[in-house]
């Protein structure tokens, strides 16, 4: 993971509670907290804050992740606006995440563990994204969905059966948009 990544959790967990916080998770999971935007990271150490986080704050692991997914939309918004014009609703935009957003992360950040995304389109209001990378992070993805949503100032249902943390070899995000 990137620099940048870790840049914003730390970012999420000041604002929401507080720098001591902070210290106390860097602390417990053995970081000096040095993260530069750039570099990479090893995925495992990205794992340990949060688990370090979970621990300290008792929030559930999926729940903090979730949180964090939905509390990088903003945050995007001000690095990469342009991504967000344009587009007509939450399910546009949605359609570009695979073959425009990450490629053009990819193009800044060669290295990025970026995950691959498919998509059904079933309806007006339905779409399948299925989700496949080795992190396993469709925690994170539920949360940027839904921070998008937000976003869009639309409602999304997201149903999740299919899952790589129940033994699937990838992950089915059933989207229903403003039901
Ligand atoms: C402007 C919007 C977006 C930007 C700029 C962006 C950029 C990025 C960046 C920089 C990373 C980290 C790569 C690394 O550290 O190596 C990442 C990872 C990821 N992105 Fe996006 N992203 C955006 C929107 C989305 C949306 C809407 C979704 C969900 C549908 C999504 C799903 C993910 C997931 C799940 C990961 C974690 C890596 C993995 O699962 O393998 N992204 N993205």
């Amino acid at each position: 993971m990137k620099g940048i990544v870790f840049n914003l959790l730390g970012d999420m967990v000041e604002e929401q509670f507080g720098l001591e916080a902070w210290d106390a998770i860097l602390d417990k999971a053995g970081s000096d907290g040095i993260f530069v935007a750039t570099e990479t990271y090893s995925d495992e150490a990205l794992l340990a804050l949060v688990a370090a986080g979970s621990e300290i704050s008792g929030i559930a692991v999926p729940d903090l992740v979730r949180a964090f997914g939905r509390y990088m939309i903003p945050r995007f918004r001000e690095s990469y606006g342009i991504f967000f014009e344009g587009h007509q609703d939450l399910k546009a935009f949605l359609l570009t995440v695979d073959s425009v957003i990450h490629v053009e992360v990819r193009k800044l950040y060669p290295e990025a563990g970026l995950p691959e995304f498919s998509y059904q389109n079933e309806s007006d209001d339905q779409m399948t994204m299925t989700y496949r990378s080795p992190r396993k992070l469709c925690d994170l993805a539920i949360g940027l969905i839904e921070g998008a949503a937000a976003h869009f100032e639309e409602k999304c249902t997201i149903n999740h059966d299919v899952c790589m943390h129940k033994g699937a070899d990838r992950c089915e995000l059933h989207l229903g948009f403003n039901p």
